[in-house]
């Protein structure tokens, strides 16, 4: 049966009736918002290439954090830049580490947030790669314990998730291990599964400080053009124990999301990366898009996708739209 007797168009009338058939529906609940911690006080950096989004020393941290509250959102993952770099990254899982100290005085504040923290070793190496270099290569098997360190670390200073970002091959095993052999197998971990190498994370870079010095992410990251490549990451990292994955970044891989949550049943997250970020921004400056319209357009796309969880530089003016919405 079709037209006249279909009519699409009746159920699009009014907002009322529009309302009532949404297929989907977004809210903060699923929201993480990203922060840069940076050493100092009183600090507050902003990043050129993303509007709104700043490197702030803890003390800052802790005051936008209580805002990120207030506003609904569950969570925050955190980026760490920390004081001094090496080729092994050895700041990374120091217990008076810039992101450990950030986890404790989150902790310290009781605030009603679920702290994620980013292990990866980018933003410690001097050479800014997600690993330890052998013979002009990321070596893999020698990153796995300096991960599981960091990630350790994390928790002791009382992250609530911990979020492996550097693309190593059994890194997940190696973390989930180590947090076992120190009672902590009670630590959830969501893994950045299907990290893609990607342009879009030209302005994290600069936020974090974490441009390689030399090459590029290619030999441990994704290649963009590839798919069913993405399943059987996602497939082992939940058989190494991740209780999440991730698809990164999100707008270009909404059909790699879309199979992520149709072939497994663990929580599906999609980080909406910086470029994704700057680019809305940029064009919302310029008067070419509609900020608000644009965001909760891209957000909804990507939970329509089948992301459960929503890492977004747009959570906190989200979660105000949403609620005077
Ligand atoms: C660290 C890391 C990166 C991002 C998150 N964790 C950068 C990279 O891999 O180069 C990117 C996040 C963003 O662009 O917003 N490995």
């Amino acid at each position: 049966m079709s037209f006249p007797t279909q009519r699409p168009r009746r159920l699009r009338r009014t907002e009322a009736l529009r309302n009532l058939v949404r297929e989907t529906r977004i809210s903060t609940a699923g929201l993480i918002y990203p922060m840069f911690v940076c050493p100092g006080t009183k600090v507050r950096q902003p990043v050129s290439s993303m509007p709104g989004i700043a490197q702030q020393s803890v003390d800052q941290l802790l005051e936008e954090a209580r805002e990120v509250e207030q506003l609904g959102i569950p969570g925050i993952i955190l980026f760490g830049l920390p004081e001094s770099k090496d080729a092994t990254g050895s700041s990374s899982a120091s217990a008076q580490g810039i992101v450990q100290r950030a986890v404790e005085a989150v902790r310290k504040a009781n605030l009603n947030l679920v702290v994620i923290t980013d292990v990866c070793l980018c933003e410690y190496t001097d050479h800014g790669h997600c690993g330890v270099i052998e013979n002009g290569e990321v070596a893999n098997d020698a990153t796995l314990e300096i991960l599981a360190n960091q990630a350790l670390s994390h928790a002791r200073a009382g992250a609530d998730i911990v979020a492996p970002s550097d693309m190593m091959d059994g890194r997940v095993a190696a973390i989930r291990a180590k947090l076992d052999d120190h009672k902590f197998e009670h630590l959830p971990i969501l893994a950045y599964a299907a990290k893609y190498s990607s342009a879009f994370y030209g302005p994290f870079r600069e936020a974090a400080q974490s441009t390689p010095q030399f090459g590029d992410r290619r030999s441990y990251q994704m290649d963009p053009a590839n798919a069913r490549e993405a399943l059987k990451e996602v497939a082992l990292d939940i058989e190494e124990g991740a209780d999440m994955v991730m698809v990164k970044p999100a707008l270009p891989y909404l059909d790699v999301i879309r199979r992520v949550r149709d072939n497994f049943n663990v929580p599906v997250g999609a980080y909406n990366v910086s470029g994704e970020y700057a680019m809305v921004k940029a064009a919302a400056a310029n008067g070419w898009l509609d900020e608000k319209r644009t965001v909760l357009e891209l957000i909804t796309s990507i939970q329509r996708a089948g992301a459960d969880i929503i890492l977004t530089y747009h959570a906190k003016d989200l979660a105000r739209w949403l609620r005077s919405s």
